[in-house]
């Protein structure tokens, strides 16, 4: 026959249990576990619960609240350790995936226009806020374009300055860009104002100043009335915005079969005493003009071929045309 006293001792082995055991649980399936042991339906507080009918009548109601208070106490410390470990987990799930937004980013490199495209475009951008069109033509050319139709026949000693690598018999590839106002002349008529810009290549040896493969900027306006002056103004509006103030152009006498009369034109960079080429130029020959069915005594026009990598080389003071296709990082990320 079970009594209040032998109650309460088992009420008081729980509590212990409770105090003892509950704080060492660490993870949640232990912690279901120690539930069932004291709250299961055939847990130890309900075994408990069972022994009332045992106990003697008077004493009976006591006893239901005292196992009342037991099975709440438990039920809440269950409750409250069930919720500090989910407290400890989100804690130390918070310190494990922890994102420090003060960390530097991943650093991706960006690339960027090679100085040499950086001058092509910009002379491009230039003439083309003046009005010219652009224009392109095949690197590798005919002979007829390239020689023929400027106005340097087959044995004429000026090819021998323009000597080139043959693909076959009259297949070369492009020296200069001369060859992009044929075909552009021979596909429009007059007024023409155009820019081509391109690769070019040349049987050079490689040295400072030369390179066999280089890039040329052709420009050409055909029109009513043009003369050298027109020429003239041309090239100091272009140079004065390419190169900004200080920079100071000369015009000198030159021979071109394709130009007459023709000049070179020079540049010095402010506090130079250097006068670098950077273009051959000149009014277009009339035999120029009549191989494309333009009528000479109608039209004149004028034209240049602009060197690309001079044009870099005293924009940023670079000495050797060589640094442009070394591919040296060093050197290209500069700009
Ligand atoms: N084609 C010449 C060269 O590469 C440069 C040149 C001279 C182009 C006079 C022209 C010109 O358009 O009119 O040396």
């Amino acid at each position: 026959m079970a009594n209040l006293d032998l109650l309460r001792k088992r009420i008081a082995e729980i509590d212990r249990d409770l105090a003892e055991r509950l704080p060492a649980l660490t993870d949640p399936a232990g912690l279901e576990s120690f539930r069932v042991e004291f709250l299961g339906r055939k847990g130890r507080i309900a075994g408990l619960f069972k022994l009332i009918g045992e106990i003697d009548p008077e004493s009976r109601a006591e006893a239901g609240s005292l196992l009342n208070a037991l099975k709440k106490k438990a039920t809440e410390a269950v409750a409250a350790r069930e919720k500090e470990l989910s407290d400890v987990h989100l804690e130390e799930r918070l310190a494990s995936e922890r994102v420090d937004v003060t960390l530097p980013g991943v650093y991706r490199k960006l690339g960027h226009l090679h100085p040499l495209t950086i001058v092509q475009r910009e002379v491009e951008s230039i003439f083309m806020r003046m009005g010219f069109d652009l224009a392109t033509g095949p690197e590798i050319e005919t002979e007829y374009h390239n020689f023929e139709a400027l106005n340097i026949p087959a044995d004429h000693p000026a090819r021998d300055e323009w000597d080139t690598f043959y693909i076959d018999d009259t297949h070369l590839l492009r020296p200069h860009t001369s060859p992009v106002q044929i075909r552009v002349m021979k596909e429009t008529s007059p007024p023409v104002r155009v820019i081509c810009p391109g690769r070019c290549y040349r049987r050079d040896a490689q040295d400072a100043t030369h390179s066999p493969v280089f890039h040329q900027v052709e420009m050409l306006w055909v029109e009513e009335g043009l003369s050298l002056t027109n020429l003239k103004y041309v090239l100091e509006a272009f140079t004065k915005e390419f190169f900004g103030e200080g920079y100071e152009m000369r015009f000198s006498g030159d021979f071109f079969p394709f130009t007459e009369p023709s000049v070179q034109v020079h540049v010095k960079a402010p506090g130079s005493s250097d006068w670098l080429e950077i273009m051959g130029a000149g009014m277009v020959d009339p035999a120029v003009l009549t191989e494309v069915g333009y009528d000479p005594e109608a039209v004149t026009g004028f034209a240049f071929g602009l060197g690309v990598e001079r044009m870099a080389m005293l924009r940023y003071g670079i000495g050797d045309i060589r640094t442009f296709l070394t591919n040296d990082l060093r050197f290209i990320t500069q700009f």
